[in-house]
């Protein structure tokens, strides 16, 4: 996995700062208050703060931007990085300094000096997030970035900070390995090395089952093994439990998509950008990490996540538009169109964790449709739900996160679009409102009072240009809001 760059706090040490090298970052208030560590930077530079803080340019610096001082008279360290940021700033304005700060890491160590400031502990954690970088494929080389430097943050209450940082830490681990899975191309993440990697989770403390083809067959989960079917590699779930709640309590269930590579099947997909398929099991991803994540901070409640892990290939075994196949419910579905292969994995996950563990609520995640790109681009992720409470809740926690999120209408007229000539229903609904109809075919997997959210996260899953705590590709969108949901239904 993409190690986390390294972060320890301590107790500044103001007298030692000529003799830092590296970079040394101080923290200014909008107002241009000098902190004790900014003063001696201040003298060591000869006033050269004073008279950022007097200058035009930091009149227009706004809240999280940073202005740099390269190779500082007066100091050993190669950069003195100021970064704006009010001393009570809140969670996410704390966040979104760190995030600056970590765009000016490199191979060298940075000191930060955070003094009193409020929230330094999300500080950090907007740096670890925004840090991260995927070059498991990069050769070390000239250009290819290394390695990047540790960073020390000095708070006059390190020890509290770095207590603080504990839980925050673990979520970011749980991003890492969001963005990680998400970044890996389909032919180093097979099925089979994805629930390898799953697997490997048990170190943490959580008990993994993957269920092979023939136990899938078994229990019947036919919809999602006809999307496999084409593919060499083996159709697989895994179901990965936390049990840190009560014993025998009910737990929540996540279920993510995991096709780890969607051709389209035999409707097959068009040249152009199909190699972005390789993060359509964005909604396995984000199951995973988030069971990391509580995993790591000992979260207690139950939470058990669900990933349907398979490959969609054409081939002379592959399904074709057409067919009918019988879901795990009972219910049969006229394949239209193979490119809608997603809620075909879920339908059969989603009947089979409700069936198993009568949870007290159920969380699909997928990156379902193109559709759901057209409508809210890459902002927000489309949020379709049959309980306003567990909606309510959930939007509260993605907004208290940052993560964008945007409810989306459910309803009968909308269901009415997936009627079969021949089967039960259809497995796509036509091209008007496409988000909605395929949310509509997982609603009829949902039981009679199982409160539940579809997330359709196919724009925001992995972006094309940065986002406020994420590079460019695979944004771990949705670890930080459901690890706030559990605790929010725990407390
Ligand atoms: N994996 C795609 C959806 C997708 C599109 C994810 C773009 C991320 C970026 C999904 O399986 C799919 O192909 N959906 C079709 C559905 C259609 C055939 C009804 C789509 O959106 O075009
Ligand atoms: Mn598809
Ligand atoms: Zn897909």
């Amino acid at each position: 996995m993409t190690s986390l760059t390294q972060i320890r706090f301590e107790e500044p040490q103001i007298d030692a700062l000529a003799t830092v090298t590296g970079r040394v970052a101080v923290i200014l208030p909008p107002e241009g208050t000098l902190s004790p560590a900014a003063r001696r930077l201040n003298r060591l530079t000869r006033g050269a703060l004073l008279r950022l803080v007097e200058s035009e340019r930091f009149s227009k610096l706004k809240t999280g931007q940073t202005v740099t001082l390269a190779w500082p008279a007066g100091m050993a360290a190669e950069a003195l990085d100021i970064l704006v940021l009010p001393r009570r700033a809140d969670a996410l304005t704390a966040r979104k300094g760190g995030a600056a700060l970590a765009k000016l890491t490199g191979a060298k160590p940075m000191l930060v000096m955070a003094g009193g400031q409020a929230r330094t502990e999300h500080l950090a954690l907007g740096l670890a997030l925004r840090a991260y970088d995927f070059t498991a494929h990069k050769t070390p080389g000239d250009d290819a970035e290394g390695d990047k430097g540790a960073v020390t943050i000095a708070h006059n209450k390190a020890e509290a900070v770095a207590e603080a940082f504990a839980p925050l830490l673990a979520v970011a681990e749980g991003v890492h390995m969001t963005r990680d899975l998400v970044n890996e191309p389909a032919n180093v993440l097979t099925t089979s090395e994805f629930a390898n990697r799953l697997k490997d989770m048990e170190a943490l403390g959580l008990e993994v089952e993957v269920l092979e083809e023939d136990k899938l067959a078994e229990l019947g989960m036919r919809t999602l093994l006809s999307v496999g079917q084409g593919s060499d590699s083996p159709s697989k779930v895994v179901v990965m439990h936390w049990n840190g709640g009560e014993k025998d309590a009910a737990p929540l269930a996540l279920v993510g998509k995991g096709v780890v590579f969607d051709t389209g099947g035999i409707s097959l997909k068009p040249a152009a950008g199909m190699e972005d398929m390789t993060m359509d099991m964005g909604g396995a991803g984000v199951v995973a990490g988030t069971m990391r994540a509580l995993a790591l901070r000992k979260a207690k409640a139950n939470v058990v996540g669900l990933v349907g892990l398979v490959e969609n290939m054409p081939s002379g075994r592959a399904t074709r538009p057409g067919d009918v196949v019988k879901s795990m419910k009972g219910d049969t579905v006229e394949i239209i169109n193979t490119d809608a292969e997603g809620r075909l994995v879920l339908c059969d996950v989603m009947w089979y964790a409700q069936e198993r563990f009568k949870p007290t609520g159920l969380i699909d995640l997928a990156t379902l449709t193109g559709a759901i790109i057209i409508g809210l681009g890459h902002e927000n992720a489309g949020v379709f739900s049959n309980d306003d409470t567990l909606c309510n809740a959930f939007l509260k926690a993605a907004a208290a996160e940052g993560e964008g999120a945007w409810r989306m209408p459910l309803g009968k007229a909308y269901d009415d679009m997936l009627k079969s000539r021949i089967a039960d229903m259809k497995n796509v609904g036509g091209r008007p409102a496409g988000s909605i109809t395929a949310a509509q075919f997982l609603a009829r997997f949902v039981q009679e009072g199982t409160p539940w959210i579809h997330l359709d996260i196919a724009g925001v899953a992995s972006v094309t240009s940065e986002t406020a705590w994420a590079p460019k590709g695979a944004t771990g969108w949705g670890v930080m809001a459901l690890n706030r949901l559990v605790d929010d239904l725990a407390g």
